[in-house]
């Protein structure tokens, strides 16, 4: 008996905590304040003004206009719709209008909302403004943001209310997000490493929040930090690896990294889907010493070095047996077929190829070596190298629209193919081309085809 009332006693005191501990979270108790001292000082018109080009260049990095403008919306005004599972979210107006926008902010309100993700009035941002990133951005940084983005004309553009669970008062729920998404993280720093690295760091890990989108996520949409960069999932598609070690396998060096940034164009393909945004408002747009210390970082491996760029992939037995004329090889039979079970690969890969050499060669080139201002190569392509085909089968479905790149480069427009080739057809052309261009054996199916979503349109 006395035992019992003891283990009552004990699990009792257990919920007493456990309960005060989820009410210390509930009410903010571990979300202190990692801003600045000295910024309830407000800034100079003198120290403003002097801000406010660094002020720019750190506005491009955090692509800040990217998220908080509407398609063809004016620059800053807010009312992107962002879908997530539990409703649709709006950027807001961060113009300084002092109505709709941010004009009532001080120097201080700014600095909380990039490094805590706290708004004025103790409101709790959603980490879809990547607060869990801009967290590592300097102070004075933050300054230069600051007197940018309050010299900006203002703009009287209401916000749009938010649907679904965001229309219920849960902000305060996003402290146990919080707790155990937003870790304390530092700009990287190490004493070994040049300028460039250390400064491309900064930006790839804080303002670019590049692992937004490139790391891969937890159960809670949390970014799982422990896997950096080593790719990821977004609105439909496989963000890819950019670790150094996978960069270097698909052919990047610093040159083609940046040119890559800085123009959506390189040897190993273009900037399509959510990429495409970022290349038009971020990377795009900045100074051309701030790309560089990007791709720098980004293909330093763990050593300090920068490896040699690999070769790109030579074609697998089976597509080069498929690539030899039926009429070259009558004499030994079907010489593709034998090979290709020579190989252990077992399947025949002509069809998939015939399918490419009328479908796609017209635009990518009988031998994959893409048109100038028409469409990218296939060969060396790092869409075709990736080990998921679901970007490539996506991209043959649904095509990409016309894309204006940076210095007003353009291609065509890649068609859709969902009406034109069957899901079979599609499985056989890029197994090929895969097998050919991209050094993956894996066969595509037509069931992975057929699961694929596709346009509307
Ligand atoms: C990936 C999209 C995204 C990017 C990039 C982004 N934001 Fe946001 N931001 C949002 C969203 C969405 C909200 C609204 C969040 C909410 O309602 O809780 C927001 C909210 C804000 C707010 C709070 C406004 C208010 O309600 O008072 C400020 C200030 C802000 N962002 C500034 C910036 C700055 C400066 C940058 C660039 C360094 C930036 N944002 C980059 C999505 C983004
Ligand atoms: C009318 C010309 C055209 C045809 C036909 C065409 N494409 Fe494309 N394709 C393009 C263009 C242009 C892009 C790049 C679009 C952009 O990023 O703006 C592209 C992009 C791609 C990409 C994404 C990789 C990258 O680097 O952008 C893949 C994969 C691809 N095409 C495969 C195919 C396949 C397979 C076929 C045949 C089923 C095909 N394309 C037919 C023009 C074409
Ligand atoms: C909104 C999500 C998103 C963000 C943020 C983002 N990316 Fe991407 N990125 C993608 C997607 C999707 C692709 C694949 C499509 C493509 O190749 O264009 C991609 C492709 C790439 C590639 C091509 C890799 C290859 O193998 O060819 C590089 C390099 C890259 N991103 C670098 C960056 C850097 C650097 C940043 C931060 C400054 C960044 N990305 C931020 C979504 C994103």
């Amino acid at each position: 008996m006395r035992s019992h009332g003891l283990l009552r006693k004990i699990l009792l005191a257990l919920l007493v905590i456990i309960i005060l501990f989820a009410l210390a979270v509930f009410f903010g108790l571990f979300r202190t304040s990692s801003v600045a001292p000295g910024v309830a000082q407000p800034l100079s018109d003198a120290q403003m003004q002097e801000l406010r080009p660094r002020g720019r260049e750190l506005a491009l990095v955090g692509d800040c206009f990217g998220c908080h403008s509407k398609p063809q919306g004016p620059m800053g005004a807010g009312g992107l719709a962002i879908g997530t599972p539990f409703g649709t979210l709006h950027s807001t107006n961060i113009t300084p209008d002092p109505t709709h926008g941010i004009g009532g902010y001080t120097r201080a309100d700014f600095h909380r909302v990039l490094r805590d993700g706290i708004a004025p009035g103790n409101r709790n941002l959603y980490p879809a403004m990547p607060y869990v990133f801009t967290h590592l951005t300097r102070p004075e940084d933050i300054d230069a943001l600051y007197a940018y983005f309050m010299s900006l004309p203002p703009i009287a553009q209401a916000n749009v209310p938010n649907t679904g669970a965001f229309r219920l008062p849960v902000r305060q729920f996003m402290n146990f997000w919080n707790l155990l998404n937003f870790p304390n993280r530092q700009p990287p720093d190490d004493p070994q490493r040049s300028a460039q690295w250390l400064r491309g760091g900064y930006l790839v890990e804080g303002l670019g929040h590049c692992a937004a989108c490139h790391t891969p996520q937890n159960v809670m949409m949390g970014t799982d930090f422990s896997r950096p960069l080593q790719g990821g999932e977004i609105d439909g598609m496989r963000v890819p690896d950019i670790t150094a070690a996978t960069l270097t396998q698909r052919g990047f060096n610093v040159d083609t990294l940046s040119q890559y940034l800085s123009t959506g164009i390189a040897p190993q393909g273009t900037a399509f889907a959510g990429m495409y945004t970022v290349v038009h408002f971020s990377t795009g747009a900045m100074e051309s010493g701030d790309v560089e210390a990007v791709a720098t970082y980004l293909l330093t491996g763990p050593d300090g070095k920068i490896a040699a760029p690999a070769a790109p992939p030579a074609p697998l037995p089976a597509a080069t047996a498929a690539d030899t004329p039926a009429s070259a090889t009558t004499a030994t039979g079907d010489a593709a077929t034998a090979t290709a079970a020579a190989t252990g690969s077992g399947a025949d890969l002509t069809a998939g190829r015939l399918s490419y050499m009328s479908a796609c060669a017209g635009c990518h080139g009988a031998n994959g070596e893409g048109i100038p201002n028409v469409a990218p190569a296939m060969k060396g392509n790092s869409t075709l190298a990736m080990a998921d085909p679901h970007n490539l089968i996506s991209v043959v479905l649904n095509g990409v629209p016309t894309q204006t790149f940076p210095g007003g480069q353009r291609m065509y427009a890649m068609p859709g193919f969902a009406h034109l080739l069957s899901d079979q057809e599609i499985a056989e052309l890029a197994t090929w081309a895969r097998a050919e261009w991209g050094g993956q054996a894996k066969p595509v199916t037509e069931a992975q085809v057929g699961a694929m979503p596709r346009s509307r349109d």
